[in-house]
């Protein structure tokens, strides 16, 4: 693996994505959002009509995906990423998917990935682990005004209700379940801003990056 290596976790909407991107940016990595990969999956299985317990069905497609070409304007529909989470709990998925995540987190000079099972799978000999989170309701709030600013109409009780549902399922699934990694620095972005969650973010790693 590479030495160079960010691994940020965290539940929905907690800010871990738009961190990351800035991340990977300032410190001129590649940056990989592994959700998409997951919600590639399932944009394929609902695209071609298929059920989406057929694990053997998902595997296959799980080895097929391109990480170069993951759309996220198509991807980010609700709907996949409720069909998302669905495939992320099949075994011979995350198997075909962690170990492409594995190859792109060795490009140099650096990779930052963002998911849920980062710093305790795909990548536990990172650089420096970030655990990403937020209340439920300063989650649900900021998904609803995303929402909102598409020009959708946005419930924030079924919102919330959705984040919730969502928390359950990547927490409490038995393989590689939402949780940080036992080294992980904890960034809560509750009452924090993206500028204030940079930072605190930048001097953890530097920190790393200087010991590495
Ligand atoms: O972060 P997201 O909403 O794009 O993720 C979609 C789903 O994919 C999420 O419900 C859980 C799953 N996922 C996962 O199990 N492991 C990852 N590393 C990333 C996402």
């Amino acid at each position: 693996m590479s030495k160079n290596v960010i691994a940020i976790d965290g539940p929905a909407a907690s800010g871990k994505g738009t961190l990351a991107r800035r991340l990977a940016a300032h410190y001129g990595y590649h940056h990989l959002d592994t959700g998409l990969t997951y919600r590639a999956v399932a944009h394929e299985l609902l695209e071609t009509g298929t059920p989406l317990d057929d694990e053997e069905r998902a595997a296959r497609t799980a080895l097929s995906i391109d990480f170069g070409a993951l759309d996220r304007t198509v991807l980010s529909a609700h709907e996949i990423g409720e069909a998302a989470s669905r495939v992320a709990v099949m075994p011979q998925v995350r198997k075909a998917l962690v170990e492409a995540q594995r190859r792109f987190a060795a490009t140099p000079p650096g990779t930052v990935l963002d998911g849920r099972d980062i710093g305790t799978v795909v990548c536990p000999d990172a650089t420096v682990k970030l655990y990403v989170t937020a209340s439920p309701e300063v989650r649900a709030g900021r998904r609803a005004a995303e929402i909102a600013s598409q020009g959708q109409p946005a419930d924030y009780d079924q919102v919330l209700a959705d984040i919730r549902r969502r928390d359950e399922r990547d927490s409490g699934r038995a393989d590689s379940p939402l949780k940080p990694a036992d080294d992980a620095h904890m960034i809560d972005t509750s009452d924090q801003g993206i500028d204030e969650a940079f930072e605190a973010a930048r001097s953890i790693i530097d920190a790393a990056l200087a010991e590495a």
